[in-house]
């Protein structure tokens, strides 16, 4: 399932404090599938304490002291001494560093394979005795509601550095633009970089467009459906139809990054869906094209292949060492490429536009063109002040004008552009899977959470009095199932502070943190029956910076973290619940779906590549 498989791999030493440099290799190590050490009847704790006692961890050797007295006038003792230590070192940080391999190869593969089992039996540990899963080797993971909430509201211990270096891949070039800014919104936590941003992107994608998002979503799903039922089939594959075609058709009508059919006409002069086109001159000032030499119009697959390639490869490639590395990371720079050229044309086709004071569509990307309009015209000084006032500081003279320079808006949209789709298509996935099961009797349920109430509530007429509040608890079952049948288990922090406690364990400065959100919507001292199926749980609803940065946010829940939490919660929450509420709608109203086959992964279990299900036509 859609866990960060590169991050698996990544660990930091916690001998770093004594020999770093020895340590250091344990960076991008490669994964070791378990071999002669994982038995699979085991369980995920047993398997660690075998590749434990399969790799001992040496004694530290003591460095001896040039100034012991026992070396006076002995010079060739201490030198004798001194290299007898420096081979024990040498020996120790050895030990450590395979024991770290293999450590982080057991959990890469239980992460990778069996991930709620593992958690559900981190959970089940006693909280005294495993408060988090802390190794002496290896990565953290972080698994109860309360450290998982700690973790995601602590920015200032536990940051997404790790997934800054391939986001900057879409912003300009420092060579050829020095003062170039270098960073997405989920790669920093960086006050000075980050808050402003937020602010500025969820005043362009906000709550307010409920209606908005809920039309194109109904829109899109209700084709989908028609299209689905006059085929003649019994049989459809969500993974390829309305998993992939809901959420794209949010990123080309709301965000604004439209794709076409072969040949459709598009909205640049001339130029229709799957034409090439010259890279843009502009561009090429700010921007360095490695691969590509000319730039194209999406075709839907175009788009769905770009976003798909680009996400890969910033957070499910991370280990040099996999024979896959290097075509995804080819694969992730193209489409980075195709992509930022597409938008920039976007760009200087809409602003064009506006500064003709032509009508343009309402979008992430004109509604930040038109801020940029009003900064640049002088016309923002009442933005200004709603900015500062929820920041809780002025701006910085002509802050806002670099923020919504051509080059911010083109990295902004294409960062937002790239979580739109991979991860709803899997969350679909998954939600009808659950939705399956629940059907299949698999879960508990409550009277109130049943499958066939779930279906009465899709076959809601849209006119019905109730329709809202019908379409608001399918949402429930939507966030319910992928509470149980989750699309990620983990996001990855890095601690940056020395001794960070959590649960009473200290945690080293550089530690890489998973931070399994999955396992802390199944935290029973907070989630009661978590296995059960129940729409009716309070969401725990929080104001997070609810006086300042979010004051025109909604509250955030914290049972329902699929969307994560804190600072980095998701920006495309309202698109994303309403995409699955309004695609879960269609899909029951099909009628009579049982499954044809469990969800097929792909090669790394990080995306789905078929779920078939049958239909009726009839309940
Ligand atoms: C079911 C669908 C989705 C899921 C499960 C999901 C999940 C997440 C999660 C877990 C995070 C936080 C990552 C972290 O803390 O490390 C996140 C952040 C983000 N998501 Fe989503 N997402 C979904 C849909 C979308 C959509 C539709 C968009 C765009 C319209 C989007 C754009 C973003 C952005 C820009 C961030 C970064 C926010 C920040 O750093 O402040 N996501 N998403």
């Amino acid at each position: 399932m859609g866990i960060i498989s590169w991050l698996k791999q990544s660990f930091t030493c916690p001998f770093a404090k004594h020999d770093s440099e020895a340590c250091s290799q344990g960076e991008n190590i490669p994964i070791n599938q378990g071999g002669s050490v994982s038995d699979p009847s085991l369980g995920f704790l047993a398997t660690i304490k075998q590749v434990e006692d399969k790799y001992p961890l040496l004694p530290q050797p003591a460095m001896p002291d040039a100034n012991d007295p026992k070396y006076a006038g002995n010079p060739t003792a201490y030198t004798q001494d001194k290299q007898a230590y420096d081979a024990a070192l040498e020996a120790f940080a050895t030990a450590a560093k395979e024991r770290g391999v293999a450590v982080a190869g057991v959990m890469g593969l239980w992460l990778a394979t069996k991930p709620l089992a593992m958690l559900q039996e981190l959970l089940d540990q006693p909280k005294a005795t495993m408060p988090i899963f802390s190794p002496a080797v290896g990565p953290v993971i972080v698994m109860r509601h309360e450290h998982v909430i700690k973790c995601l509201e602590r920015t200032d211990l536990f940051t997404v550095d790790r997934y800054a270096a391939e986001m900057a891949r879409a912003t300009d070039d420092k060579a050829k633009c020095p003062a170039a800014f270098s960073h997405f919104m989920l790669g920093t936590d960086n006050d000075e970089l980050y808050r402003l941003d937020g602010v500025l992107l969820r005043h362009a994608v906000t709550p307010n467009d409920k209606a908005l998002l809920t039309m194109i979503a109904r829109k899109a799903a209700n084709d989908w459906l028609d299209a689905t039922r006059s085929s003649g089939a019994d049989t459809v594959d969500i993974v390829a139809t309305i998993a992939r075609d809901v959420p794209l058709r949010i990123v080309s009508e709301y965000l604004g990054v439209p794709g076409y059919n072969k040949g459709e006409p598009s909205v640049l002069p001339g130029l229709k869906g799957g034409d090439v086109m010259p890279l843009s001159d502009s561009l090429q000032k700010v921007f360095t094209f490695q691969k590509i030499s000319q730039g194209i119009v999406p075709t839907w697959d175009h788009l769905h292949d770009w976003i798909q390639d680009a996400f890969r490869n910033i957070f499910n490639n991370g280990n040099p060492a996999s024979p896959d590395f290097q075509g995804f990371r080819d694969r992730g720079i193209i489409a980075t490429e195709y992509l930022s050229n597409y938008v920039h044309e976007l760009i200087q086709l809409y602003k064009g536009k506006l500064n003709a004071g032509e009508k343009i569509p309402d979008t992430m990307l004109t509604r930040l063109l038109r801020l940029q309009a009003d900064v640049l015209a002088n016309r923002a000084s009442a933005l200004e002040k709603d900015f500062a006032d929820l920041l809780g500081q002025p701006l910085p003279a002509g802050e806002l004008a670099k923020r919504l320079s051509d080059s911010m808006i083109r990295s902004n949209v294409f960062g937002t552009a790239v979580g739109a789709v991979a991860n709803p298509q899997e969350a679909m996935t998954w939600i009808t899977d659950a939705l399956l099961r629940l059907k299949e009797g698999k879960y508990k349920a409550r009277p109130s959470s049943t499958y066939d109430r779930a279906v009465n509530l899709a076959n809601a007429p849209d006119d019905d009095p109730k329709s809202a509040e019908a379409s608001e608890e399918l949402r429930k079952y939507a966030l319910e199932a992928l509470r149980l049948q989750p699309q990620g288990e983990v996001v990855l922090r890095v601690c940056v502070k020395d001794n960070t406690e959590l649960g009473n364990v200290l945690i080293r400065k550089g530690t890489v943190v998973f931070v399994a959100h999955a396992a802390a919507m199944r935290d029973k001292t907070v989630i009661k029956q978590p296995l059960s199926f129940d729409v009716k749980r309070d969401e725990h609803l929080t104001a997070y910076l609810g006086n300042g940065d979010r004051k025109k946010e909604c509250p955030q829940s914290q049972i329902y973290l699929q969307h994560g939490y804190g600072r980095h919660k998701c920006l495309g929450r309202y698109a994303s619940e309403i995409t699955m509420q309004e695609s879960l709608r269609a899909i029951l109203r099909l009628g009579g779906i049982t499954r044809q086959s469990e969800v097929i992964m792909d090669a790394q279990n990080n995306y789905p590549v078929s779920f078939k299900i049958n239909f009726t036509c009839k309940d």
